[in-house]
């Protein structure tokens, strides 16, 4: 199995950044509410793999809290973009970006826990 930093590199980093992309704008159409959506989805669903590690970490209790807590952040995320899509003459940018930002903080409450090394991830 991959150590922690490589894992994060090859499952989280890039998914992260596309969702970032995704929100860096307010999206004009559809789509760009749909993209918000699945890269949520995918962080949050690439986040169950961390339940899984094969690393002595993970038998820390705070591993599968902050684990769970996270991958709450993006599937939130993702229920706000899911509402937005369905009707998005009335999306609320603002309330979905708050959502987001709550990303980033799932992220860095489990770095600050197990990796101060780790990179702040920000929004
Ligand atoms: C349950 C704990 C946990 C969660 C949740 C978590 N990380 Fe990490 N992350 C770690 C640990 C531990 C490291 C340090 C790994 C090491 O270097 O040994 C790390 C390191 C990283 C790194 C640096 C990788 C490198 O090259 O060393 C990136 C980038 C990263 N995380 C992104 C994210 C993003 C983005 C999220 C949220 C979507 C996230 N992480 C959520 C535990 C977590």
């Amino acid at each position: 199995m991959v150590d922690n930093g490589e894992f994060m590199d090859l499952f989280l980093k890039t998914t992260y950044g596309e969702l970032q992309q995704a929100m860096a704008k307010p999206p004009a159409d559809r789509r760009g509410w749909a993209a918000i959506y699945q890269r949520a989805i995918q962080v949050a669903e690439m986040q169950n793999l961390l339940f899984f590690r094969d690393r002595p970490e993970t038998s820390d209790p705070r591993w599968a809290a902050l684990t769970a807590q996270s991958r709450q952040n993006a599937a939130d995320l993702a229920a706000a973009a899911l509402l937005a899509l369905r009707n998005t003459q009335t999306a609320d940018f603002n309330a979905v970006q708050k959502k987001y930002a709550a990303v980033s903080d799932g992220c860095n409450g489990c770095h600050r826990a197990f990796a101060r090394e780790a990179p702040t991830v920000k929004p």
